[in-house]
């Protein structure tokens, strides 16, 4: 923010940094909030003209929030950084880009929502969080489930110790990420798109329609999310999610584990090129004391298992098992019940006054209201650089144990491997940054 100060009631501004499907329902939750969208950069001419006409579109329909015409399109997010007046930015790029144009939008004095995971990779991670503190800058990380009262609920219960001492959590998600493979045919470039820009630090691959959707389209781009050139896969992605709701839930936003455990390959993982003959689940975290957190195939998002009973959540989703019964459930058994009365039957049985001692981070339900009220408080957002580069960190390891297929030693307070375990080259972007993109 280039304010020197700021008082509850000023509006601010913010730019949106990459205007792909996330990017755009971002843009939706800001313009909502009362924020002033000034800027929509993208490399693709297509989304940019439309995230501004769509911002255009709000302000015609809602005109006490803001001005048609005020909105501006950028292809480089270098000129919307050079803009005095624009206090946050929020980045929905693809991953490979977060930590460069985080650290240069916080040297630029900007606050930053970055959606998640934080960065491709560890050295990235906590580079971020250092510029955070250097800068004295808000990051909020999009890992918004710590805004959801199911997950909020479900972490408290454990951190309260409703389901007695927790030894083991299971979080649920895709594989790995996968090794890069350029189509076979060369691809027309998309009209208007600005490739050079759209890889980045990343190789300059061929041009792929798969990895950057032709026009404005309508679903999540999986590819690049699985691609070891741009994303760290699903370790990145619902990793990002679920292995955050086991860092709260273990009270581990501060820490992180003391090993990774490789998973056994089956013979059908070590057969399939395509995925780079990487095992797809099963690789496991172990904390300090010895409580393990497992990367498993689709089930609930996480799963605490204390000595006395299990904690389940997901999106939408609850339950509470004693022994074999489902006390309470939003899926199964015959207390089978909607969210709204598992969660107020849950909070009603167990965190009664005498128990409710840690209450855990409430945003009130906003994720983007937490970011814009941290903004103007300058107190740490819900999930600020610590929480949301300790649990980016959680996905890394996770990745870099499949991609190497490596158990290793963590040390969870420097950042490094430990006891002469590991590769230090498994943390940084392997070949290096390209042109000027070094983070
Ligand atoms: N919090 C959530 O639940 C959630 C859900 C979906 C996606 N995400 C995250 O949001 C981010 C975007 O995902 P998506 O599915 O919208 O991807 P997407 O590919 O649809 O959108 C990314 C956009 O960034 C643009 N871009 C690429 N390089 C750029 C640059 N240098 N400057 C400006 N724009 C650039 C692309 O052209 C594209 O329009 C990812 O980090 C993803 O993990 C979070």
């Amino acid at each position: 923010m280039n304010r020197k100060s700021i008082s509850p009631n000023d509006k601010l501004s913010v730019a949106i940094i990459g205007f792909g499907i996330q990017g755009r329902g971002l843009t939706s939750g800001f313009l909502w909030q009362g924020v002033n969208v000034a800027a929509i950069c993208d490399v693709d001419t297509t989304r940019r003209l439309d995230g501004v006409k769509r911002v255009d579109e709000f302000y015609k329909a809602n005109p006490d929030k803001g001005k048609p015409g005020d909105c501006k399109a950028y292809n480089d997010f270098r000129d919307v950084l050079a803009r005095d007046d624009i206090d946050m930015v929020c980045i929905a790029t693809p991953d490979h880009w977060h930590a460069y144009i985080t650290i240069a939008a916080m040297a630029a004095g900007k606050d930053v929502y970055c959606e998640k995971p934080l960065t491709y990779s560890v050295d990235e991670t906590v580079k971020v969080m250092a510029a955070t503190k250097k800068y004295n800058r808000i990051l909020q990380v999009g890992a918004m489930q710590r805004s959801a009262i199911e997950f909020r609920t479900a972490c408290e219960l454990v951190r309260n110790g409703c389901i007695g001492k927790v030894k083991h959590v299971e979080c649920s998600f895709g594989g790995p990420s996968r090794p890069h493979f350029d189509p076979k045919e060369d691809i027309p470039m998309e009209p208007g798109l600005d490739w050079d820009m759209w890889c980045g630090g990343a190789p300059l691959v061929k041009y792929n329609d798969q990895l950057s959707p032709r026009g404005v389209h309508n679903f999540y781009p999986m590819v690049w999310r699985m691609d070891d050139l741009f994303g760290i896969g699903y370790c990145g992605d619902w990793g990002a999610h679920h292995l955050d709701i086991a860092q709260w839930g273990l009270d581990m936003d501060n820490g992180g584990p003391v090993k990774v455990i490789r998973a056994e390959r089956s013979e059908e993982d070590k057969a399939n090129v395509e995925l780079g003959g990487r095992a797809q689940s099963g690789a496991m975290f172990v904390f300090d004391g010895g409580v393990t957190v497992m990367h498993k195939p689709a089930q609930f998002g996480a799963i605490f298992h204390g000595s006395e009973g299990s904690v389940s959540v997901d999106r939408g989703a609850f339950e509470i098992k004693y022994g074999n019964n489902f006390m309470i459930s939003t899926r199964n058994g015959d207390a089978k019940m909607s969210l709204d009365e598992a969660i107020d039957k849950a909070r009603k049985i167990f965190l009664t006054d005498s128990v409710y001692k840690t209450k855990l981070y409430d945003t009130g339900g906003s994720h983007i209201a937490d970011f814009i009220s941290a903004v103007k408080s300058r107190k740490k957002a819900c999930s600020n650089e610590d929480v949301g580069g300790h649990a980016t960190i959680l996905c890394q390891l996770l990745n870099i144990s499949y991609v190497h297929d490596a158990s290793f030693d963590w040390d969870p307070t420097n950042m490094t491997f430990a006891n002469g375990t590991g590769d230090p080259a498994w943390l940084v972007r392997e070949g290096g940054y390209r042109n000027n993109w070094t983070v």
